[in-house]
This record gives structure tokens, sequence and C-alpha cells, in this order.
């Protein structure tokens, strides 16, 4: 079996990365199993890609199809056309796309064209929020794929419910929880710890980057000022999306440290580390539930209903002013205690890897 993995942009690796080591695993106890991992190149920064390869020991990738950036058409349309050279170059029994992402959804279009099987790891989750790009990628992967690999049994009934049958679907967990418990002990200190006396528990993690909190400069700005005024310290990683918004706002808060985006170890470092976490990534809502971090959503809804339901996650909508309604929760000591979603244990890349040796 000849397997085509894709990734694309910083969420996907840490996604296919324990898919690589499982597929190296059954090769190594004597399955006819390969593969060969295309990067679109939809992430193309240093910081938002090769030092995720490098750190999760990732192979370099057989082709990097160097799209970059560009409109949401664009970006798809040059992986497209891209990714079905590359397709009838080569001989493969199944592609495998993670997530939502635009290459997520175009590398799906070219394979299931070329009558070539698709499976689909994260499939099934859904915001019901048509103006999320990803949940317009998430519903055309799932409207044609052939195998789906899910994270929770909310998936499993959106998939139910859009027509796709039991036998189809295989509830084995989350890849990148796999990815966060095997690296788990490898977390590396990131140089901004001791320069800014960061202490367990003493200051607040934050991220901002889907369009409808970034894009507009007097939005961003609010919600930047009431996580800045907050008493911790706010570590803020900033997305190449969000850093150039930031050029056109003034004065922001002492209190928020915008620094470069971390690598994968030192990112979880600083996570697994802090009071809480204020975001608006989804994957970021995954890893605090395993962590138990307290986690601040800011968003109107999830397509990871799990992380609010049972995790630590609270989703508080984008409004600034529930900022300081949910601190003071927090700072009172009631921010709820959460739990593990099943299947949710670093064993989902093998199930995943042993189905599909059963299925191809
Ligand atoms: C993409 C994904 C999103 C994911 C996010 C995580 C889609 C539709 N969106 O959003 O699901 O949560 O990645 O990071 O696929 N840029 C750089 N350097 C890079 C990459 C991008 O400077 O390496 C700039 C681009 O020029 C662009 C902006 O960042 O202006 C956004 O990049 P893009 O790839 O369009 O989507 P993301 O917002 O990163």
């Amino acid at each position: 079996m000849h397997i085509t993995l894709i990734a694309g942009a910083r969420p996907n690796f840490m996604k296919i990365a324990p898919i690589i080591d499982e597929i190296k695993e059954a090769k190594a106890r004597g399955e006819n199993i390969d593969f060969s991992l295309v990067h679109t190149g939809q992430h193309y920064d240093k910081k938002l890609s090769q030092d995720f390869f490098d750190e999760l020991n990732i192979p370099h990738p057989e082709v990097n199809l160097n799209v970059g950036s560009g409109s949401h058409a664009k970006q798809t349309a040059a992986i497209m056309i891209a990714f079905e050279d590359y397709l009838y170059s080569i001989k493969t029994d199944i592609v495998i796309v993670v997530g939502d992402i635009n290459s997520t959804m175009a590398a799906t279009l070219v394979a299931k064209k070329l009558n070539v099987k698709v499976a689909h790891v994260e499939a099934g989750i859904r915001s019901f929020d048509l103006s999320m790009p990803e949940e317009i990628n998430r519903m055309v992967t799932d409207a044609i794929c052939d195998y789906f690999f899910v994270t929770s049994r909310v998936a499993i009934e959106n998939l139910k419910n859009s027509g796709i049958k039991d036998e189809q679907i295989f509830f084995v967990g989350n890849t990148m929880i796999d990815t966060l418990l095997k690296n788990i002990n490898n977390f590396t200190k990131p140089p901004i710890y001791d320069q800014l006396n960061l202490k367990k528990g003493n200051y607040i993690v934050s991220t901002l980057h889907r369009p409808s909190n970034v894009d507009d400069p007097q939005k961003l700005s609010a919600l930047l000022q009431a996580i800045g005024s907050l008493e911790e310290i706010v570590v803020f990683p900033c997305h190449p999306r969000t850093k150039t918004k930031l050029e056109s706002i003034p004065d922001l808060p002492d209190n928020l440290k915008l620094i470069e985006p971390l690598s994968y170890l030192k990112f979880m470092y600083l996570v697994k580390n802090a009071y809480a976490v204020i975001t608006d990534s989804g994957g970021i809502t995954e890893e605090t539930t395993v962590l138990n971090i307290p986690c601040m959503t800011l968003r109107e809804n999830t397509e990871r209903p799990e992380t609010v339901n049972l995790g630590t996650n609270e989703l508080l909508g984008t409004n600034p002013e529930s900022i300081s309604l949910y601190y003071k929760k927090l700072k009172n000591g009631d921010w709820k205690k959460g739990g593990i979603p099943e299947l949710w244990d670093g064993k989902t890349s093998k199930r995943i890897i042993d189905k599909l040796i059963e299925i191809i």
C-alpha cells in the first residue's frame, strides 16, 4: 500500500507526524506499506513550517508544491494544479488529508477526480458557521472522501446526518494528542520565559489569527486592550496575518508581550505552565483540555464541543467585555474541572494505520 500524505500549514504538521511514525513502525513489522509526503507550501515561513518538521522529526517532503499565499481561490487553485501534476507522476493507493485548511480541500478534490481514494483525518467536525473558510473546507472534503477518521462521537453524528454510511466512519481519537503525549517530556523552555521572569502559573498565553477577530484593526485593538488589562503578563506569539494588522494599531498595553511565532515544543512549554490561555484557535482548545489549563475561546461557536462540554474550554464570544467576566471566574477559583475526551490517549495513529491496512 502506498499512501500519499498531504500537509500544508502549521496545524497540519503535528497531525501528520505520528501517522508517519506509525507507517514506519508498520513497515518495520513487515507490512507492505510505504508513503510519500507532499507539502503544499501554504505556510512557508521557517517558524510556521520547517521548525515543526525539525522538532517533530518529520521527514523532508518528497515534493513541496510551493504555492505560498494568495486569496482563497488563488491558493486553492494553485494547490489543485500542482497536486494534479504530482499525482499523475506517481502511483498511490490512497491520499490522507488532515484538518480543515485549503490544502485539505484542494488535495481531496484533485485525488477524487483522478479516482484515487481519500481518507480524512479529523473528519466530521462542524461549527455550522459558513463564514469560516475552514467550515467550507470541512464540508467539501467530507462530501466526497471515502474514509472518515473522527475525533469525537459528535463528529460521527454530523457525518451520519449528511448521509455518510456507518461503515465509512472510524472513531479513532485525535492524532494531535498523539503528538502532545509523545513530546510532553521534551517541551523546551523558550528564551522569553526567563527574559520575562515567567513562573509556572503567573502568566497567560494568547493567540489570535482568525480573520473575524484580526482583520478589522478596531476590533483587534479592542480585544488586545481587554486581554492586556489583566493582572498577569500576557505572552502573545504573533501569527503573520495578525502581525500585519498590528502595524496600524498604536498604544498596545505594556502587559501584552508580542513575540514571534514559537516552535511546537516551545509553545507547548508555555501553554503547559500557563495560568490560562486566551485564543481563537481550535487546536489549542484541544491541547489545553488535555493539559488541564483553563482556556477562553474568543469565538461565537466551536467545531470541538467536547472541549467545552468535557474539557477546560469556555466559549466567550468575541465581545471584549466578556473577557473580564470570565477572568473573574478564574480568579475566584470557579473554573470548571476538565476531563479528557474518549480515545484521546496517544494511540490514534496506530488505530488509523491498522484500519487502513485492513481495508486497502
Ligand atoms: C491557515 C488555515 C487555518 C489555520 C491557520 C493556522 C486556511 C483557510 N486557513 O490560516 O485553518 O488555523 O493556517 O496558522 O487554510 N503568511 C506568512 N507566512 C507563512 C504563511 C502565511 O507570512 O508562512 C501570511 C500570508 O501571506 C497571509 C496570512 O499569513 O497573508 C494568512 O495565511 P494563510 O495561509 O492564508 O492562512 P492562515 O490565516 O495562516
